[in-house]
């Protein structure tokens, strides 16, 4: 176990995912003291430890940073890197993001990527020289940046993000808000009701001030474990006349020919239909409560209607490599326009986490992403958005891999941060992001269902608030 302290608080808690990842790949019993100051734009940073006798580190790093903001994320930065080094050496650990903890490296690199003149090296070396990051999954990120180029957002378009909080039965290694339908059956009108009251509100919002939506995207949960007739008065608020629009459908057991019906009918253009494995031990196991063969025949009933999405996941508890080299063969097999490849991430509020699942080892995590990637890439498929979590298995990473031009504007405008989205329902955090400014505020919605509705007037105000302070959000009715 390694023993951290840090003479001062400010940035224990980021350092500590960290440690916690060291700790997670070694058995190495040491402790580890950081202390750090600053004069002018030199930053020191002092690492001693009981390793070895008298061992001290002393490193320093020439930073810049235009505001106070700045210097404490710069800051920040620099001890990770210290610190990734000191303990690299001390344990002989090497970590595949090397001191990336709680960045999106995608955003990181193409920031980076946008002033050279700030770092003095491209973003490939940066993340390589500096951060540590190993030459795999340098190209990764490096390769997704381009891949998503096209992707990106260069008009100021919005998106509206509708969260629906309902599943079927809830599964083993999910931690996100979703209520198992039975036992919620009394929430469901009221919930709906709410949320159409929310989106009623973006409408006036998007049409008086003239905003311009690339994206609309109906999350979960499994929004269509609703059923057909209260999703068709959902999608009936939902047209925003957006360029994609995404229903997560997700389970197989959520999708029917109503369902598929009410979809084609509000031009839905993309939806998903998640194995998260095709192993029916697996399936059974992690609570899906469905056949495989349901995820086979829901895909048949939607391929060629939707772009379709499968999601899939490595490290699901007692899966192999083999096993999960099934599931992306089929996948592949299969042929949707999109597959993302998830690692296993074990958070509160998940039945995995209660019953101490430790998420495996990492050299199979490792292995089964790595297959994933060349199995994807030699089939035709491209890598164009990634995000990491805390707590997942390896330490690595989830990554949407799509065919050429099906990538989902979404997707990539939720991880690269620079898409206002106007959010709705329970759980739901709007955001502005005003790029030049490098500015993101955000607005979030009561996180419970129930909350949700208890509170619906609160929120519709705090909502319609956030909108319209800002006058840079009135530009386009100004003029
Ligand atoms: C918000 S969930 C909703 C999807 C939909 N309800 C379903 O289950 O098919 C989106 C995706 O996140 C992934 N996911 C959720 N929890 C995860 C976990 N603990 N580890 C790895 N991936 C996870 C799953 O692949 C899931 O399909
Ligand atoms: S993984 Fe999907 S279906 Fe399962 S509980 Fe989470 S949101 Fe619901």
């Amino acid at each position: 176990m390694i023993h951290f302290s840090i003479s001062r608080s400010e940035y224990e808690n980021d350092l500590m995912e960290l440690i916690r990842l060291f700790d997670s790949r070694t058995n190495e019993d040491l402790t580890l003291h950081a202390d750090y100051s600053r004069c002018g734009d030199i930053l020191k940073v002092c690492l001693i430890s009981d390793k070895y006798p008298n061992f001290k580190k002393v490193q320093s790093f020439k930073i810049a940073f235009a505001d106070e903001l700045e210097r404490k994320r710069v800051e920040k930065r620099y001890l990770k890197i210290a610190i990734y080094r000191t303990l690299s050496f001390l344990t002989g650990v090497q970590l595949p993001y090397g001191c990336l903890t709680g960045i999106r490296p995608t955003k990181l690199f193409t920031e980076i990527e946008a002033s050279p003149e700030k770092y003095g090296k491209s973003a490939r070396e940066v993340f390589l020289k500096d951060y540590g990051v190993s030459l795999q999954k340098t190209e990764l990120v490096e390769r997704t940046v381009e891949v998503q180029k096209p992707y990106r957002n260069t008009d100021g378009a919005y998106d509206v993000f509708v969260f629906i909080p309902f599943c079927p039965t809830r599964c083993a290694y999910c931690s996100f808000v979703s209520l198992p339908i039975d036992k919620q059956r009394k929430l469901l009108e009221p919930y709906t009701e709410c949320l159409i009251r929310e989106l009623e509100q973006t409408k006036t919002l998007i049409d008086s001030k003239k905003i311009d939506i690339r994206a609309v995207y109906v999350g979960g949960g499994t929004p269509t474990s609703i059923g057909a007739a209260l999703l068709d008065k959902v999608l009936d608020h939902c047209h925003f006349g957006a360029r994609e629009f995404t229903v997560e459908a997700g389970r197989p057991d959520a999708i029917d020919a109503e369902i598929i019906a009410i979809l084609k009918k509000h031009g839905v253009t993309r939806i998903s239909v998640n194995p998260q494995t095709f192993n029916q031990a697996t399936l059974d196991l992690i609570g899906r409560r469905h056949r495989a063969s349901d995820i086979y025949a829901a895909y048949a009933q939607t391929k060629g209607i939707f772009d379709v999405n499968m999601d899939l996941i490595a490290m699901l508890p007692n899966e192999t490599l083999a096993d999960f080299q099934r599931s992306v063969d089929i996948a592949v097999a299969l042929a949707p326009e999109n597959i993302t490849v998830h690692t296993l991430y074990i958070k509160k509020g998940s039945a995995l986490k209660l019953g101490g699942y430790d998420g495996g080892d990492c050299d199979t995590a490792a292995a089964m992403v790595d297959y994933a990637y060349d199995k994807l890439t030699s089939a035709g498929y491209e890598p164009y958005y990634m995000y990491r979590q805390k707590y997942t298995s390896g330490n690595l990473e989830n990554v949407g891999y799509c065919k050429k031009g099906k990538g989902c504007l979404y997707n990539v405008d939720i991880m690269e941060e620079d898409t206002s989205i106007i959010a709705c329902g329970a759980n739901a955090i709007s955001k502005k992001c005003e790029s030049e400014k490098n500015l993101i505020t955000r607005c979030a919605n009561y996180k419970e269902p129930l909350e949700y509705v208890k509170n619906i007037d609160a929120m519709l105000k705090r909502q319609a608030d956030f909108w319209n302070f800002d006058r840079e959000f009135t530009h386009k009715t100004d003029k």
